[in-house]
């Protein structure tokens, strides 16, 4: 049976890539929504994005809704350093040939999961939790429907926003202490095994070289010229990790762990501090992925993006 999820995205490049995975993941996951919101770029230009990355594979029957413009609390900090100025420097796509679905995102992730099946549906954010939040705020009746999270955000040791904070967690450390917090499962990808999951130059040249527009555009945006040397050591792949783990979850190792989102102001704000040896003796609320097989990820994503358009 293929597996209900919405993906909850900011693209972003790295999260175009995990878009193009669940598009090319043949009979093993029923997307049922892509929703937006503001975090690498803001949440017009993320919506364009996932416009664009649904034309490119092939995928129109899949709704994107535009969701949050920014997080609970804090002014909304973006990454264009990363990702350009539109988040998706380099991919050479087209403005989008389709326009989005009517109704918020939040909107549409508390239909979706009420109208799900007792079995439930998985929710896959990969940008900041500020969508996650509003609708278990708003709707905590879903929350049984909610089969599992599987998130991209937080680090057990150093963040790349700041020495504490990865960034997703960063830009929304409020919906992120929400969505921890909200009692169904999480496994959790944070930076200590998304920065194991590096695409090198010879994995970038590889899917360059597959000789679809899909590769094409992964290889523009993983070859652009970019300031102050990113880049230069290979592209972590954050995002994508999330939906190779719900095709190989064989490939990742991790430990139930409890894991708390510090929100208070100061330099720790946004740090998710993970008990990886159970030291606080707290009920653990979420699986920590710490390890992934990258070798073996890799060859598996560039069969799964040859099959796209
Ligand atoms: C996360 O931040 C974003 O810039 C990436 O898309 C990823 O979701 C990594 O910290
Ligand atoms: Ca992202």
């Amino acid at each position: 049976m293929r597996e209900p999820i919405i993906i909850d995205t900011d693209p972003g490049q790295d999260d175009a890539v995990a878009l193009l995975l669940a598009f090319a993941a043949g009979d093993r996951l029923a997307l049922r929504a892509i929703t937006t919101v503001a975090g690498n770029v803001p949440v017009a230009q993320t919506t364009i994005n996932a416009l664009r990355i649904r034309d490119l594979g092939g995928a129109d029957i899949v709704p994107v809704h535009a969701g949050a413009e920014g997080p609970l609390v804090f002014p909304l900090e973006t990454a264009e350093f990363v990702c350009g100025p539109d988040g998706l420097a380099g991919a050479g796509l087209p403005p989008p040939k389709s326009t989005r679905a009517p109704g918020h995102a939040v909107e549409a992730i508390i239909a979706i999961c009420r109208a799900a099946s007792d079995d439930g549906i998985t929710l896959c954010p990969l940008g900041p939790l500020t969508n996650l939040a509003l609708a278990f705020r708003l709707a905590p009746d879903i929350l049984p429907k909610v089969k599992r999270i599987v998130l991209m955000g937080g680090a057990i040791g150093l963040g790349n926003m700041t020495p504490a904070a990865e960034f997703n967690v960063h830009v929304d450390p409020h919906a992120a202490a929400i969505v921890f917090d909200c009692g169904r499962p999480i496994v959790m990808f944070g930076l200590g095994v998304t920065l194991q999951a590096i695409a090198s130059h010879e994995h970038v040249e590889r899917i360059g070289a597959l000789g679809n527009a899909t590769g094409r555009a992964i290889h523009g945006m993983l070859t652009r010229p970019r300031p102050g040397g990113l880049g230069t050591a290979g592209h972590p792949m954050h995002d994508p990790c999330v939906i190779a783990y719900l095709l190989w979850p064989e490939l990742f190792a991790g430990r139930d762990c409890f894991v708390e989102v510090e929100t208070g102001a100061g330099p720790l704000c946004g740090r998710t501090t993970i008990d990886w040896n159970g030291r606080l003796r707290q009920p653990a609320n979420a699986h920590v992925i710490g390890s992934v097989e990258a070798h073996e990820l890799f060859e598996r994503m560039i069969e799964r993006l040859a099959t796209l358009p």
